[in-house]
Protein backbone atom coordinates (compact mmCIF):
# COMPACT_ATOMS: atom_id res chain seq x y z
CA UNK A 1 0.00 0.00 0.00
CA UNK A 2 1.30 3.23 -1.00
CA UNK A 3 1.67 6.95 0.35
CA UNK A 4 -1.80 9.00 -0.17
CA UNK A 5 -2.17 11.65 -2.68
CA UNK A 6 -5.00 11.39 -3.96
CA UNK A 7 -8.49 11.76 -2.30
CA UNK A 8 -11.40 10.80 -3.27
CA UNK A 9 -15.08 12.18 -1.27
CA UNK A 10 -18.00 10.78 -2.38
CA UNK A 11 -21.22 12.77 -1.12
CA UNK A 12 -21.43 16.64 -1.30
CA UNK A 13 -23.24 17.37 1.67
CA UNK A 14 -22.19 18.71 4.92
CA UNK A 15 -19.55 16.39 5.56
CA UNK A 16 -18.22 16.08 2.72
CA UNK A 17 -17.86 19.53 1.43
CA UNK A 18 -16.13 20.05 4.93
CA UNK A 19 -13.44 16.41 4.73
CA UNK A 20 -13.14 18.32 0.86
CA UNK A 21 -12.07 21.50 2.73
CA UNK A 22 -9.65 19.89 5.61
CA UNK A 23 -7.96 17.37 2.65
CA UNK A 24 -7.24 20.23 0.07
CA UNK A 25 -6.08 22.81 3.12
CA UNK A 26 -3.69 19.78 3.66
CA UNK A 27 -2.31 19.75 0.60
CA UNK A 28 -3.86 16.32 -0.99
CA UNK A 29 -5.16 16.64 -4.20
CA UNK A 30 -9.58 15.72 -3.97
CA UNK A 31 -11.82 14.81 -5.83
CA UNK A 32 -15.41 15.17 -4.53
CA UNK A 33 -18.40 13.50 -6.55
CA UNK A 34 -21.74 14.46 -6.16
CA UNK A 35 -25.26 12.82 -7.73
CA UNK A 36 -25.48 15.71 -9.72
CA UNK A 37 -23.61 18.34 -11.98
CA UNK A 38 -24.85 21.29 -10.00
CA UNK A 39 -24.14 19.24 -6.29
CA UNK A 40 -20.61 19.26 -7.83
CA UNK A 41 -20.56 22.65 -8.86
CA UNK A 42 -22.22 23.77 -5.40
CA UNK A 43 -19.17 22.23 -3.31
CA UNK A 44 -16.73 24.33 -5.45
CA UNK A 45 -18.77 27.37 -4.89
CA UNK A 46 -19.13 26.81 -1.07
CA UNK A 47 -15.74 25.77 -0.59
CA UNK A 48 -14.80 28.83 -2.83
CA UNK A 49 -16.93 30.99 -0.28
CA UNK A 50 -15.95 29.22 2.83
CA UNK A 51 -11.77 30.35 1.95
CA UNK A 52 -12.81 33.98 0.48
CA UNK A 53 -14.32 34.02 4.39
CA UNK A 54 -10.68 33.15 6.06
CA UNK A 55 -9.10 35.40 3.05
CA UNK A 56 -10.65 38.47 5.14
CA UNK A 57 -10.20 37.48 8.68
CA UNK A 58 -6.56 37.11 7.32
CA UNK A 59 -6.16 33.62 8.33
CA UNK A 60 -5.03 32.44 4.71
CA UNK A 61 -3.93 34.53 1.61
CA UNK A 62 -5.32 34.87 -1.33
CA UNK A 63 -2.70 32.64 -3.11
CA UNK A 64 -2.83 29.61 -0.38
CA UNK A 65 -6.61 30.04 -1.34
CA UNK A 66 -6.08 29.81 -4.84
CA UNK A 67 -3.62 26.99 -4.45
CA UNK A 68 -6.58 24.95 -2.19
CA UNK A 69 -8.68 25.69 -4.83
CA UNK A 70 -6.53 24.40 -7.61
CA UNK A 71 -5.98 21.10 -5.68
CA UNK A 72 -10.36 20.49 -6.13
CA UNK A 73 -11.85 18.38 -8.84
CA UNK A 74 -15.55 18.20 -8.43
CA UNK A 75 -17.09 15.58 -10.72
CA UNK A 76 -20.30 14.19 -11.21
CA UNK A 77 -19.17 10.29 -12.34
CA UNK A 78 -18.08 7.98 -10.00
CA UNK A 79 -15.57 6.57 -12.62
CA UNK A 80 -13.03 9.83 -11.67
CA UNK A 81 -12.16 8.15 -8.67
CA UNK A 82 -10.42 5.46 -10.26
CA UNK A 83 -6.75 6.49 -9.50
CA UNK A 84 -7.52 7.71 -5.69
CA UNK A 85 -5.54 6.60 -3.24
CA UNK A 86 -8.11 6.81 -0.34
CA UNK A 87 -11.87 7.36 -1.14
CA UNK A 88 -14.03 8.62 1.77
CA UNK A 89 -17.48 7.87 1.58
CA UNK A 90 -20.10 10.20 2.92
CA UNK A 91 -23.39 9.65 1.89
CA UNK A 92 -26.81 9.69 3.67
CA UNK A 93 -27.00 7.64 6.48
CA UNK A 94 -28.33 4.41 5.00
CA UNK A 95 -26.58 0.66 5.17
CA UNK A 96 -28.32 -0.51 2.15
CA UNK A 97 -27.01 2.99 -0.11
CA UNK A 98 -23.24 2.52 1.30
CA UNK A 99 -23.65 -1.25 0.80
CA UNK A 100 -24.31 -0.54 -2.95
CA UNK A 101 -21.69 2.11 -2.96
CA UNK A 102 -19.00 0.19 -1.59
CA UNK A 103 -19.21 -3.03 -3.88
CA UNK A 104 -19.36 0.30 -6.54
CA UNK A 105 -16.60 1.67 -5.81
CA UNK A 106 -14.68 -1.90 -5.69
CA UNK A 107 -15.03 -2.16 -8.87
CA UNK A 108 -13.80 1.50 -9.33
CA UNK A 109 -11.09 2.16 -7.41
CA UNK A 110 -7.36 0.50 -8.20
CA UNK A 111 -6.84 -2.36 -6.16
CA UNK A 112 -4.60 -0.39 -3.58
CA UNK A 113 -7.09 2.61 -2.80
CA UNK A 114 -8.37 2.34 0.79
CA UNK A 115 -12.04 2.73 1.10
CA UNK A 116 -13.18 4.61 3.81
CA UNK A 117 -16.67 5.74 5.72
CA UNK A 118 -17.53 8.73 7.52
CA UNK A 119 -20.47 6.90 9.13
CA UNK A 120 -21.32 7.81 12.43
CA UNK A 121 -23.51 4.83 13.87
CA UNK A 122 -23.01 2.09 10.90
CA UNK A 123 -21.11 -1.03 11.47
CA UNK A 124 -18.05 -0.83 8.98
CA UNK A 125 -17.58 -4.29 9.09
CA UNK A 126 -20.76 -4.79 6.63
CA UNK A 127 -19.24 -2.02 4.24
CA UNK A 128 -15.93 -4.37 4.32
CA UNK A 129 -17.97 -7.33 3.19
CA UNK A 130 -19.34 -5.74 0.84
CA UNK A 131 -16.56 -5.57 -0.90
CA UNK A 132 -13.05 -8.06 -2.15
CA UNK A 133 -10.62 -5.96 -0.21
CA UNK A 134 -11.95 -6.08 3.33
CA UNK A 135 -8.63 -5.30 4.54
CA UNK A 136 -8.51 -2.32 3.05
CA UNK A 137 -11.59 -0.65 4.53
CA UNK A 138 -12.32 1.31 7.87
CA UNK A 139 -13.99 3.72 9.51
CA UNK A 140 -12.46 7.50 8.85
CA UNK A 141 -15.32 9.56 11.35
CA UNK A 142 -14.81 13.02 11.40
CA UNK A 143 -17.45 15.57 13.47
CA UNK A 144 -19.39 18.42 12.11
CA UNK A 145 -17.84 21.12 10.99
CA UNK A 146 -15.22 19.36 9.54
CA UNK A 147 -12.53 22.00 9.51
CA UNK A 148 -13.06 23.19 13.08
CA UNK A 149 -13.83 20.35 14.78
CA UNK A 150 -10.05 18.23 15.91
CA UNK A 151 -10.91 14.84 16.77
CA UNK A 152 -11.51 11.84 14.10
CA UNK A 153 -11.86 8.59 15.13
CA UNK A 154 -10.32 5.90 12.53
CA UNK A 155 -12.41 2.93 13.20
CA UNK A 156 -10.90 -0.70 12.96
CA UNK A 157 -13.19 -3.44 11.78
CA UNK A 158 -12.07 -6.80 12.50
CA UNK A 159 -11.16 -7.34 8.99
CA UNK A 160 -8.80 -4.41 8.20
CA UNK A 161 -5.04 -4.46 8.31
CA UNK A 162 -2.61 -2.80 10.40
CA UNK A 163 -1.30 -1.25 7.24
CA UNK A 164 -4.79 0.11 6.25
CA UNK A 165 -4.95 1.82 9.82
CA UNK A 166 -1.65 3.00 9.60
CA UNK A 167 -2.14 4.81 6.25
CA UNK A 168 -6.09 6.59 7.60
CA UNK A 169 -3.95 6.84 11.17
CA UNK A 170 -0.86 9.40 8.95
CA UNK A 171 -4.08 11.10 6.79
CA UNK A 172 -5.44 11.95 9.58
CA UNK A 173 -2.68 13.68 11.09
CA UNK A 174 -1.47 15.35 8.03
CA UNK A 175 -5.01 16.82 8.09
CA UNK A 176 -3.94 18.35 11.73
CA UNK A 177 -6.29 16.55 13.46
CA UNK A 178 -6.05 14.22 16.49
CA UNK A 179 -6.74 10.86 15.52
CA UNK A 180 -8.37 8.34 17.99
CA UNK A 181 -8.04 4.08 16.65
CA UNK A 182 -11.44 2.62 17.65
CA UNK A 183 -13.08 -0.71 17.18
CA UNK A 184 -15.81 -1.28 15.10
CA UNK A 185 -18.20 -1.11 17.94
CA UNK A 186 -22.11 0.33 18.01
CA UNK A 187 -21.11 4.53 18.88
CA UNK A 188 -17.38 4.31 18.78
CA UNK A 189 -15.88 6.02 21.36
CA UNK A 190 -17.77 9.53 21.23
CA UNK A 191 -21.34 8.47 20.61
CA UNK A 192 -21.21 6.01 23.26
CA UNK A 193 -20.09 8.20 26.28
CA UNK A 194 -22.19 11.13 24.29
CA UNK A 195 -25.78 9.00 24.44
CA UNK A 196 -26.45 7.74 27.98
CA UNK A 197 -25.22 11.32 28.48
CA UNK A 198 -27.54 12.98 26.65
CA UNK A 199 -30.58 10.59 27.94
CA UNK A 200 -29.96 11.22 31.43
CA UNK A 201 -30.39 15.18 30.71
CA UNK A 202 -33.84 13.86 29.33
CA UNK A 203 -34.43 11.64 32.25
CA UNK A 204 -33.44 14.75 34.82
CA UNK A 205 -35.68 17.09 33.17
CA UNK A 206 -38.49 14.54 33.52
CA UNK A 207 -37.84 13.98 37.21
CA UNK A 208 -38.05 18.25 37.74
CA UNK A 209 -34.31 17.88 38.82
CA UNK A 210 -34.28 21.35 36.56
CA UNK A 211 -35.13 23.92 34.09
CA UNK A 212 -34.82 22.29 30.45
CA UNK A 213 -32.79 25.97 29.84
CA UNK A 214 -30.63 25.01 32.84
CA UNK A 215 -29.55 21.61 31.77
CA UNK A 216 -29.20 22.44 28.21
CA UNK A 217 -27.13 25.62 28.81
CA UNK A 218 -24.83 23.19 31.20
CA UNK A 219 -24.56 20.48 28.15
CA UNK A 220 -23.57 23.20 25.72
CA UNK A 221 -20.68 24.25 28.02
CA UNK A 222 -19.74 20.85 28.92
CA UNK A 223 -19.28 20.50 24.72
CA UNK A 224 -18.04 24.26 24.14
CA UNK A 225 -20.76 24.78 21.56
CA UNK A 226 -24.46 24.87 22.85
CA UNK A 227 -25.30 22.19 20.80
CA UNK A 228 -23.53 18.79 19.67
CA UNK A 229 -23.03 17.13 15.93
CA UNK A 230 -22.13 13.76 15.62
N1 LIG B 1 -23.84 15.87 10.00
C1 LIG B 1 -23.07 15.46 10.99
O1 LIG B 1 -23.06 16.04 12.08
C2 LIG B 1 -22.17 14.27 10.79
C3 LIG B 1 -21.01 14.14 11.57
C4 LIG B 1 -20.16 13.04 11.38
C5 LIG B 1 -20.47 12.09 10.43
N2 LIG B 1 -21.63 12.23 9.69
C6 LIG B 1 -21.89 11.20 8.68
O2 LIG B 1 -21.55 11.75 7.41
C7 LIG B 1 -22.37 11.16 6.39
C8 LIG B 1 -23.05 12.25 5.59
O3 LIG B 1 -23.78 13.07 6.47
P1 LIG B 1 -24.09 14.61 6.14
O4 LIG B 1 -24.46 15.23 7.44
O5 LIG B 1 -23.02 15.21 5.29
O6 LIG B 1 -25.43 14.46 5.30
P2 LIG B 1 -26.03 15.43 4.18
O7 LIG B 1 -27.49 15.17 4.17
O8 LIG B 1 -25.56 16.83 4.35
O9 LIG B 1 -25.38 14.88 2.83
C9 LIG B 1 -25.67 13.58 2.38
C10 LIG B 1 -25.13 13.37 0.98
O10 LIG B 1 -25.57 12.08 0.53
C11 LIG B 1 -26.12 12.19 -0.76
N3 LIG B 1 -27.16 11.15 -0.91
C12 LIG B 1 -28.41 11.15 -0.41
N4 LIG B 1 -29.06 10.02 -0.77
C13 LIG B 1 -28.16 9.31 -1.50
C14 LIG B 1 -28.22 8.09 -2.20
N5 LIG B 1 -29.34 7.34 -2.17
N6 LIG B 1 -27.13 7.66 -2.87
C15 LIG B 1 -25.97 8.40 -2.88
N7 LIG B 1 -25.87 9.60 -2.26
C16 LIG B 1 -26.94 10.04 -1.59
C17 LIG B 1 -26.71 13.60 -0.82
O11 LIG B 1 -26.86 14.01 -2.16
C18 LIG B 1 -25.65 14.38 -0.06
O12 LIG B 1 -24.56 14.70 -0.93
C19 LIG B 1 -23.33 10.22 7.11
O13 LIG B 1 -22.81 8.92 7.08
C20 LIG B 1 -23.33 10.78 8.55
O14 LIG B 1 -23.63 9.79 9.51
C21 LIG B 1 -22.46 13.29 9.83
Amino acid sequence: MGDINAVGIVGSGIMGSGLAEVAAKAGYDVIVRSRTRAGADGVVGGLTKSLDKQVAKEKITTDERDAVLARVTATDHLGKLADCDLVIESVVEDLAVKKELFSELEQIVKPAGILATNTSTLPVVELAMATQRPDQVCGIHFFNPAPLMKLVEVIKPITASDDTIKSALAFVTTCGKDAVEVADRAGFVVNALLFPYLNNAVRMYEQGTASMDDIAGQLGRKTGRGFYQY
